[in-house]
């Protein structure tokens, strides 16, 4: 009775087990299954970023940004690289930021990575990389006709050996940098550098065009006739952040 009973269970369990493994000839050749369970699992009604479609007149899903789109908190920038962009940028661009020690300093440490190895810390144009012959032709900035506006030109673009810091700086850094370079230039060729400005001082760190036709002397009268009050300067700052930044 006992071997007849254990006979019996295994004939079972081998019967299970074979017709477990189902019809072979519908399983496709990619071997997917036949069946699916949840099939919204396998075959999700989303697209697919790079998925071919039918909507768009190129099939695909993935669209480029409408023309003329520029992507947050980067701004383009309108000088050309040509002979020309060069003389324009040099001619008419001006450094947005402050002269605050702060915004020297972080220039003087981005000057420090990114171009005192060919320019040198003084900017006289003996860089360890010029001290060792492995590049030649590196000026010192005493000798170049140079402004704020073409420092920051080439750094963006480059200019013949010298190749682009587009990419490794952001803007910011960039005009930080010009102040740096602008203030060696100053100090090789004997010229008094800029006089700081205080970060409180500056509402609006963009020059003031109505400023420039004042000689100094002018300038210094009216300042002392309508001295700001902290208040005042605060107010203003309030208002000239809109965009949170
Ligand atoms: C690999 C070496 C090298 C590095 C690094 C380098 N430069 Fe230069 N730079 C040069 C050479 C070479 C020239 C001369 C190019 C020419 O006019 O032929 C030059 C020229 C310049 C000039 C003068 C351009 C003009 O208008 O005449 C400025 C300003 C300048 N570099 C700034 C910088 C700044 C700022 C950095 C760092 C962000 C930097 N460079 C990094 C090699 C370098």
């Amino acid at each position: 009775m006992n071997t007849w009973y254990k006979t019996f269970i295994y004939a079972l369990t081998a019967a299970l087990l074979i017709s477990c493994r189902g019809e072979t000839k519908s399983v496709a050749a990619d071997g997917d299954r036949s069946v699916q369970y949840f099939p919204n699992m396998y075959e999700s009604a989303g697209y697919e970023t790079y998925q071919e479609g039918t909507v768009f007149e190129n099939n695909m899903e993935a669209q480029k940004p409408v023309e003329g789109t520029v992507s947050r908190g980067w701004m383009p920038y309108d000088y050309e690289n040509s002979n020309e962009g060069y003389a324009s940028a040099k001619a008419n661009l001006q450094n947005p930021l402050p002269y605050t020690e702060e915004n020297l300093e972080n220039g003087s440490v981005m000057y420090g990575i990114y171009c005192a190895i060919c320019h040198g810390k003084k900017g006289d144009g003996k860089g360890h990389l010029v001290e060792t012959e492995k590049i030649l032709g590196v000026p010192s900035y005493a000798d170049r006709p140079i402004t704020q506006g073409s420092i920051y030109h080439v750094m963006y673009y480059g200019i013949n050996s010298m190749g682009s810091y587009a990419s490794q700086t952001s803007e910011e850094e960039r005009w930080q940098i010009a102040h740096h370079v602008d203030a060696l230039r100053r100090d090789l060729q004997g010229v008094e550098r800029q006089a700081f400005v205080k970060s409180g001082e500056v509402a609006e760190p963009i020059a003031q065009p109505q400023d420039t036709t004042m000689v100094s002397s002018d300038k210094d009268a009216e300042m002392e006739e309508a001295p700001m009050q902290p208040q005042e300067i605060e107010e203003q700052e309030t208002e000239t952040q809109t965009d949170g930044q």
